[in-house]
Order: C-alpha cells, then structure tokens, then sequence
C-alpha cells in the first residue's frame, strides 16, 4: 500500500511533490520517487524514506510545473531503487506511478515479451507501464483508449497517475479498489492517495469510482468513464484541517493522536448525541432496520478487529441479539451463513483496507444489510455500504492505531445502546444514565493523561529491554489486552501476547519465568477475583506484573507496578483501560530508539491482499 501524488498546474510541481510525499510516507517507506515534466521527463528514486530523495533532489534544477510522485510499500520486488516508482515503459513513452497489486503481471509479462518488450525490474508496476505502451502503440486511440483497454485487460487492485510523453500537459488517472482523491484550486489540478497529502493546496476534491479514469490539466480535469464517454463528478469540500496533519510540537504523530482522544471522543458523540438522545438520522439505521435485526457479524482487521471484540461483549449483554466476529481475511472466503435479517458491520479508519472491503462485499453480495463504522469521508468501505456510522477522529498518521480506535469504540457503544433500546431490553432510565456516563469518558480519558503519564514513562523503561510480554484480563478486559498487546508488538517490537487469563494454566503459563512482564486489566466488578488469582499464580512464577486497573479493585498485592483509573460503566472501561496501554507501547518503543510513528514492514492503510 503505497502512496501516490501528481500535481499539474503554475507552480514548480518538486515542491508539491515533496511535500505531498511526506505526508503520504505513512503508506509505505521503502522507496521513493518523482517524475517532472520540463524539458523531458526527470525522474529520480532513492531506496528508503523520503529524505533520501530530497537529498537526491536538493541540488537539482527541476521547475517543471507538472509531475507524479510515489513512496513505496514492497510487494512485488524488494526495496531498492530499481523496484522504485516511478517505472517506465520501454522507450519512454508512458511514465507511471501505482498504487495496488497487477495479480495478472506474469501472464501480462509473457504477452509483451513476445511483443519485443524486456523488464529492468521485479514490478507488476513496470508491465503495467508497458501493457498501457502496448495498446497507445496498437490503436493510436489516444491515452482514455490505451487506459480503458488496460482497465479491461489487467486484474487487482491500482491507483495509478500517467505521464504520455506525447501529452506532457498533462497527467492521466485510472483506479480499481485502490483509494485516489483528485483535487482542484486556482493553482491547478492534484492527485493523492489520501488527503493529508493535497490539504494544504486545497479542500476541494473529487472522488472518481472503480473503473474509471480522468485526465487532469493545469486549469481542469476531465473524467472518462470504461466506455471513454466524458462523465461528471461531484465536487466535495474536506473538513479536515492541515494542522491535523503536522506534529505541532509533538515528538511523534503517535503521541500527538494519543493526546487527541478527550476531544475526538467528545466530537464523536457530540456528532450523534444531543439532549441524551442518540440521533442516527444522518445515517438512515432507522428504528425500523434496528428491529429487524436478528443477527450481526462483525469483521475488522487488525485493531478494527479488536473494536469488534469489545463490543460483542457489550452488544450481547445489552440486546441479546447474537453477535459472531471475523477477521476480514478469513470471513471473505469461508462462504459465511448470514440470516436474511443479518447486520454485517464493517469496521475500519482508512475504510480502503482490501480484506475488510472484500468482505463487506461479500456480505452484499449474499444478502446482508452492511453497516461501515468508517473515519476517512469517502472511502470506499463508506461508499459502499448500506448505511454509515462515521468516526470523528480526524485525520490519523501513525501507523499505529490510536485516536481512531477510541472513537470507533464510542460509535459501537452508541450503536448497542440505540439496538437495546429498540429491542426493548433496556428501558428509559438505563438509556439516559449509560449516555450520561458516556459524556463523562473525554474527561476521564483526560484525567489518565494527566495523571499517570509519568507513571507510566518511568514503568515503560524499566521494561525497554524486555524480550516477550503477556497482556491479561477476563471479558472486557480480554478483549482489551488484544489491542494492549499488539500496540506493543507493532511499535516496540517485542514478542507479545493477549490471552483470557483462565486459559493460561491450559499451556501457556510455562513460559513465564523470572522477570516475564505481564500486564493485567482488571476492571470489571463480577470477576476480577478471579483475574487477580490468575495475576497470582503468574507472579508465583517470577512473572512482574504491571497492572491497570480502577482504584475499586484491591489490586495492590499482587501488582508490582499499578496504573489507576477512574471508575466508570462496566462497558465503557476499555476506553479508559486502552490509554495506559497505548501509553506503554509508546514509551516502551520510544526508549528502545524505535520510529514509533513509521513501525517496520507496516503500513498505515493495507490495501492489498
Ligand atoms: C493498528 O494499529 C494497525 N494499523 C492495523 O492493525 C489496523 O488496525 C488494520 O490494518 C486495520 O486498518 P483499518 O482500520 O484502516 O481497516
């Protein structure tokens, strides 16, 4: 999943281009690359993050006001610079950047050999710049011709931005399941992979759908649909601001975000809460579809997934209506049984990641009523599902999932409330105390990151050099320990797992020795004495125990570092128990020198399979 941006208009494109990169390395950090159109095309790649092609580029003369960039995450070919984008056709005619994964290149790369055409590098990405080549040079239709022709003829997923040498005015766009925003300003025409990329030029942008393709000029952009007929789009305005997309004195974007919450979680419910009622009008679930609903599925990726661990607990408990969870990558090709009255909900930040979008249109596709629990405005996820719940956590950079998360949590608390209701098993009085206690999370969010940060800095060294870690916890908590532990697996790079604390004695106890560190959540009333016999039988082994939990709970004996706090709805506790655990992956991955915001071999958005 990489990221792509293309600027044609009067400015020096470099500029843009460089900037546009920096903001997209998130995608991907193992290549970068322009190609500006002056004189001829330039086109420089560096191996490695973006400040390996500005060193590249500082020293030279590039004005051309019209260019393509890309930063990579390697799939086909290992990072280098041969591998890098942007790849180019034969002769030179076409130069292209891509986003996506061609499945088809081998048997696309057989066909053109025996055209004369000969490969420099491993890409799918340089057979698509020769397969365009082909078809510019068999029809002579033109650039819409050679694209459509390729969109016919190639499979996977692309988001790809075109130089013809023959058209150097202009840049030319095609896509299939890979995100693509195009935008407008006086100064020109943009494309990106993602919006912090072109926020700083402009709010203005165009969404372009599966299939289809646009040309953009230094004063326009004019769209194609497969047929090559013209077809308008729609212009929308993003509310995002660039100061969500800069560190503004943070040392990391994963701190910054994580000092986000209290607000993000208060605009989230503010978004769908007003006078103690819950509003989901904007999104058409009316009360009807909620009665309706007999069954929900819920299928995520990743920490998305985890989200959807929390609220089966608490969407069971509160609506008894049954609720079966998936990862994306397994639920799109287990041919699932879903009822006729079946909600599938689909939960993702970037609402692009390719599993979860396969899934969601699998779900479609056998029937379902589909529900998106999305953050990015326009995604594909949002666009194509039945009805959506937004989070209002603004734009997210580091890779780790932290802000998003949160308000995706609140959004599904919403979402169960409103269904008990509906489904009678909650009465007014019930209804009206959670969405009160609710309120009440921004401010307890904030209290922890007043109150416990430097507890929790001065925990996390003691702990940089740590080789393995187990999170545990029982219901809620469990489900949390998931999110704990893999926050703490993707940034520091320790060994780390989540488990039910009464599945521990079944085998995975033998590998705690002296000084294993094991995190224990213990906040939920009915069964914390029995996570805390389970915290004793680890520390009997050696194991050093931090624990989180609210100061109702007796966890002092047993705990060797304590995190408290505040006490609040037994459903609402993962909101406040994910912060320190947010918090000690951070600190941790920060003591050991890690680039917190830019983990190894991840990506922000994973828009491949
Ligand atoms: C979490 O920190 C990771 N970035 C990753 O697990 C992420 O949650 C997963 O890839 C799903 O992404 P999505 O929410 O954008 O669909």
């Amino acid at each position: 999943m990489c990221g792509i941006v293309g600027y044609n208009g009067k400015n020096k494109a470099i500029d843009i281009l460089l900037s546009g990169l920096s903001k997209l390395e998130y995608r991907g950090y193992d290549s970068a690359g322009v190609a500006v159109v002056d004189n001829e095309i330039d086109v420089i790649k560096s191996k490695g993050k973006i400040i390996n092609l500005k060193e590249k580029i500082k020293d030279l003369d590039l004005f051309g006001t019209t260019g393509i960039g890309h930063t990579r995450w390697a799939t086909h070919g290992e990072p280098s610079e041969n591998n890098a984008h942007p790849h180019i056709s034969n002769d030179g005619t076409v130069t292209l950047v891509h986003n996506g994964i061609i499945e088809n290149y081998q048997e696309l790369t057989e066909k053109l050999k025996k055209h004369g055409y000969t490969f420099y590098s491993q890409t799918d990405t340089e057979v698509l710049a020769n397969i365009i080549d082909y078809y510019y040079k068999k029809y002579k239709m033109g650039p819409i011709d050679a694209i459509n022709r390729t969109m016919v003829r190639v499979r996977g997923s692309y988001a790809c931005a075109v130089i013809f040498k023959d058209y150097p005015d202009e840049i030319w766009v095609a896509r299939k399941d890979s995100p693509l925003i195009i935008g407008t300003s006086k100064d020109g025409t943009y494309l990106a992979s993602d919006v912090p990329a072109i926020l700083e030029y402009t709010k203005n942008v165009y969404y372009i759908d599966n299939l289809e393709a646009a040309c953009l000029k230094k004063d326009k952009v004019i769209f194609y649909d497969l047929n090559g007929d013209v077809i308008e789009k729609e212009l929308k305005t993003i509310e995002w601001d660039i100061s969500s997309s800069e560190k503004e004195g943070y040392e990391h974007f994963m701190i910054k975000e994580i000092h986000e919450q209290p607000d993000v979680i208060k605009k989230t419910i503010n978004n769908y809460v007003s006078n103690n009622i819950i509003d989901f009008a904007k999104t058409n679930l009316t009360e009807d579809i909620l009665k309706d609903i007999d069954q929900i599925y819920i299928v995520a990726c990743g920490s998305a997934y985890h989200v959807g661990v929390c609220e089966q607990y608490i969407i069971e408990d509160l609506t008894r209506v049954p609720v079966r969870l998936d990862v994306a990558s397994e639920f799109r090709y287990k041919h699932p049984i879903l009822s006729k009255n079946e909600l599938v909900i689909i939960v993702s930040q970037s609402g692009e990641t390719a599993d979860s979008l396969a899934a969601l249109r699998e779900a479609k596709e056998l029937g379902a009523k589909t529900l998106a629990v999305v953050n990015v405005v326009g995604s594909s996820i949002a666009r194509e599902a039945d009805y959506v719940l937004y989070t209002l956590a603004g734009p997210e950079i580091a890779v780790a999932t932290t802000k998003a998360f949160s308000t995706q949590l609140i959004v599904l608390y919403l979402f169960a409330i409103e269904l008990a209701k509906t489904k009678g098993t909650i009465d007014d009085k019930k209804y009206k105390e959670l969405i009160t206690e609710m309120e009440c999370i921004p401010d307890k969010v904030q209290s922890i990151l007043d109150n416990e940060i430097n507890n929790i800095q001065k925990i996390s060294s003691e702990f940089a050099s740590a080789k393995d870690a187990f999170y545990i916890g029982r219901g809620l908590d469990y489900a949390i320990s998931l999110e704990g532990s893999l926050k703490l697996k993707e940034i520091s790079y320790i060994h780390s797992e989540a488990y039910a604390a009464g599945e521990l004695k079944h085998g995975t106890i033998s590998l705690i020795e002296d000084n294993t560190l094991v995190v224990g959540v213990v906040t939920q009333e009915d069964i914390y004495e029995k996570t805390i016999s389970n915290l004793v039988e680890v520390k009997s082994r050696g194991g050093y125990i931090i624990t989180v939990s609210s100061d109702n709970i007796p966890i002092d004996k047993v705990s060797n570092y304590k995190i408290t706090i505040p006490e609040t709805n037994k459903y609402f506790y993962p909101s406040l128990t994910v912060i320190p655990l947010q918090l000690l992956g951070y600190y941790i991955a920060v003591s050991r020198g890690l680039d917190v915001d830019k983990p190894r071999n991840l990506a922000k958005s994973v828009t491949v399979e």
